[in-house]
């Protein structure tokens, strides 16, 4: 496709995630710990003009969007909603005619969504910081969906680092990286099950937190005791998880920066335990998948990653190790470079 005669032409690539411990806890103000990984989106595009028009190499169809964008939750095909969410929450006024090629395996909870979003605000031309990028990207996410998700996917794709992971406090958004240790191997590997249903059940997910936080205030640093005696069996579970699951973050954090992989391995599975069943977002097919990897000689730990209902499991292992998976690299954030 030509682009708008005279136009910029930009390459803006944004890395996938995985989160390697604090799930369901970034939009109760808690802590995440994700990485960028070396797999991610790239827009090769000329800006110019008042149109939209990309094309994907890996999805049929052409995105074509005249701006200003009305309504990003129509636009089809529907990979299209995420570049128009993006383009209406910067309010752009300048178009783009370019392609959008991809070595992230699509809806599979490495955040391809986050990474076209954050690729598409950089192809764009923001030049904001990272948190005001992945702020903006998330509020394009959350209208082109209706799934009212937090910020981690976008600003670790946004801010990552090579060789760390980014231990995130999603109440002030402070960033601390914190290295992989040399002899860490992350793999996530997909489960073979679509995640189904996950925007109903993240909204119910959310809303149960948020009940319960209106009794018994900030679920990160509640007082256990007052969790315990919440009347709602559901919104105790809730509670009790992301109030766990912070803890276990930090705990995480602190194992990686002395090397203590068993440590951290145990983390990952009594954080997969309190998904299960104090949030109720696994399935029989993870719980197996992380049992067998679990099994797996060098393995020292393994959980569901992402919003869970199917998707990925990540694992922690020994060097040596080879799951039937992505072995994932810790790797540096968005970037955007003018090209000619
Ligand atoms: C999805 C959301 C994130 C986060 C995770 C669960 O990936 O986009 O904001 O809530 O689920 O930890």
């Amino acid at each position: 496709m030509t682009g708008p005669p005279g136009g910029l032409r930009v390459r803006a690539f944004a890395p996938g995630r995985v989160n390697l411990i604090g799930e369901h806890t970034d939009y109760m103000g808690g802590l995440v710990m994700p990485m960028a990984v070396q797999m991610g989106t790239t827009i090769t595009a000329t800006r110019g003009g008042s149109r939209i028009e990309l094309t994907s190499e890996q999805v049929p169809g052409t995105v074509s969007l005249q701006l200003p964008i009305q309504d990003a939750s129509s636009v089809e095909p529907t990979w299209g909603r995420y570049v128009a969410g993006v383009a209406a929450e910067l309010g752009a006024s300048e178009g783009m005619v370019g392609s959008v090629g991809s070595d992230l395996p699509l809806g599979s909870g490495l955040s391809s969504s986050a990474a076209l979003e954050v690729a598409t605000a950089l192809a764009l031309g923001d030049d904001g910081p990272p948190r005001e990028l992945a702020r903006r990207c998330q509020l394009a996410e959350q209208h082109a969906t209706g799934v009212p998700c937090g910020i981690m996917d976008q600003l670790a794709s946004a801010a990552g680092i090579e060789g760390h992971a980014l231990l995130i406090d999603c109440s002030t958004l402070e960033l601390t990286p914190v290295p992989v240790p040399d002899r860490a191997r992350i793999w996530v590997v997909h489960s073979g099950q679509e995640r189904r249903l996950v925007g109903s059940a993240y909204a119910d997910r959310r809303a149960e937190c948020e009940r319960a936080a209106a009794v018994v205030g900030p679920l990160p640093d509640a007082d256990p005791d007052r969790i315990e005696e919440l009347a709602d069996p559901v919104a105790r579970a809730r509670a009790r998880h992301v109030r766990s699951e912070c803890r276990r973050v930090r705990d995480f954090a602190a194992a990686f920066s002395i090397g203590d992989l068993v440590g951290a391995g145990e983390l990952l599975q009594q954080s997969h335990a309190s998904l299960r069943d104090d949030f109720e977002v696994s399935t029989p097919v993870l719980d197996e998948l992380v049992e067998h990897l679990c099994s797996v000689p060098g393995v020292l730990g393994a959980r569901l990653t992402g919003a869970g209902f199917g998707g990925c499991v990540v694992a922690l292992a020994e060097p040596g190790v080879e799951l039937a998976g992505w072995h994932v690299r810790a790797a540096a954030g968005a970037r955007v470079e003018l090209l000619d």
